[in-house]
């Protein structure tokens, strides 16, 4: 038996295990040994997304084959559609947001997968391929349920054309994005694919370190996600950036009117969303990168979301960022620029944490594969802080 560990609350700073996943530090973000700035510019998310998975770089047969691998199996089954269906008076009246429908279809996905109780390698990396390939189906149809409208493309899943990133925006709003829209959702779902042990990661592997299988894993990774301390930001963050919004006006962006914004929600103690990182503490390697990519979408895009121009956005976050930094010394991470980007590109808020999920779902199930395949029950330590011992009798 090891000799108990220091106390570390939330685990900061805690080694909790190994992997040949990924590795997150101040200095560099690497999958499987390539640096994250290299994969957004020169990957697609379809071929980080076999990276993660089987573990090398994809030749051209490989990606073909993992490709019409994913669009085959696009499509629902009936009863993860039925639910869906079912589902509008909740997402309507917000008894339900759009992380828990998601958690729910991937549990029921699980019920009717026939590979559900099998966790060896090939079993897990089938699973995880038809996971991957349903997220952004779901997505697609829970917005049109929220749109009421009817589901674009269910019998296929989408059009065989269209790439990941493509499908899944076309499938929300039943048009086919640009190009330009495409890559941008393409290199957002790179820079979310993986993040070694962060909350939604390590709760897949404590499930799946009692062998317990992927899609319940997957399940309990969905809940973690959907906090805002953790994936949940990048809604959040948008949020906060309406509220300034209808705060100051837009004449406000650039003024002290902003400033004194900050001063309030500093002076409430509030955490501001989209800020902060538990390991990042000089900036996350994510975040220069989105950022660089929306705001040149943001500069070229008339279109007016939320009834301002797409840069005026991107303006009040970067005059948000520039005051936490000179104030609090803290940078954005990743969901920041998310939440601008994908604001200004028209994606309903509710489903930016989904479309995290969608493209998480990639490191998680390589977590998940890794874990089982090397496995040791996860099972932490306490240091007891309650009554002293006391017999039921006494008075
Ligand atoms: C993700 O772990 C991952 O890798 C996650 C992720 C991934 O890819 O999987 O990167 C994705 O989840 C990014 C994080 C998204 N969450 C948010 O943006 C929520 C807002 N951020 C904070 O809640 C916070 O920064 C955390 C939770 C992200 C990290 O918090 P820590 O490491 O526990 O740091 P802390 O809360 O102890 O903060 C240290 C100090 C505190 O000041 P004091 O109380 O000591 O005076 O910094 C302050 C905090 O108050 N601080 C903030 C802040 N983040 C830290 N103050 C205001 N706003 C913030 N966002």
């Amino acid at each position: 038996m090891a000799e108990s560990a220091a106390f570390a609350k939330g685990l900061e700073g805690v080694i909790a295990g190994e992997t040949a996943i990924c590795a997150v530090n101040q200095t560099q973000l690497i999958y499987r040994g390539y640096e994250i700035a290299d994969l957004a510019e020169h990957a697609t998310f379809e071929e980080v997304a076999f990276l993660l998975l089987v573990g090398h770089k994809p030749s051209a047969e490989e990606l073909r084959f993992f490709k019409d691998e994913l669009i085959a199996n696009r499509a629902l089954p009936g009863p993860v559609i039925d639910f869906l269906l079912t589902a509008r008076p909740m997402l309507l009246d917000k008894s339900a947001v759009p992380m828990d429908v998601l958690r729910t279809a991937v549990s029921i996905l699980g019920n009717l997968d026939k590979d559900s109780q099998d966790n060896s390698p090939e079993a897990n990396l089938r699973k995880a391929k038809r996971i991957l390939a349903k997220v952004p189906t779901i997505i697609g149809h829970m917005q049109n349920v929220i749109d009421g409208r009817d589901l674009v493309a269910h019998e296929t899943g989408g059009d065989a054309k269209l790439s990941h990133a493509a499908n899944l925006l076309y499938l929300m709003s039943g048009s086919r994005p640009s190009d330009q829209f495409a890559r941008v959702v393409d290199v957002s779902l790179i820079l979310y694919a993986e993040h070694d042990f962060n909350a939604s990661t390590f709760t897949s592997r404590v499930i799946a370190g009692t062998l317990s299988d992927m899609h319940g894993a997957m399940t309990g990774a969905i809940a973690a996600l959907k906090g805002p301390l953790h994936g949940g930001a990048n809604e959040m963050a948008m949020e906060m950036l309406k509220d300034i919004m209808a705060d100051v006006g837009e004449a406000g962006i650039g003024t002290p009117k902003v400033d004194a914004w900050m001063e309030r929600a500093f002076a409430e103690k509030r955490k501001l969303m989209g800020f902060g990182h538990r390991v990042y503490k000089n900036g996350d390697h994510r975040a220069p990168i989105l950022h660089a990519l929306g705001r040149s979408l943001a500069a070229k895009d008339t279109t007016n979301p939320g009834g301002h121009a797409a840069l005026k956005w991107f303006q009040l976050g970067e005059q948000v960022q520039k005051i936490m930094l000179d104030k609090k010394n803290i940078h954005p991470n990743v969901d920041f620029p998310c939440g601008l980007t994908y604001f200004t590109m028209g994606i309903p808020v509710p489903q930016y944490t989904p479309i995290f999920v969608a493209s998480r779902v990639t490191g998680w199930a390589a977590h998940i594969a890794e874990q089982h395949a090397n496995n040791r029950l996860i099972r932490p330590l306490t240091a007891y802080t309650g009554p002293a011992l006391r017999t039921w009798k006494e008075a």
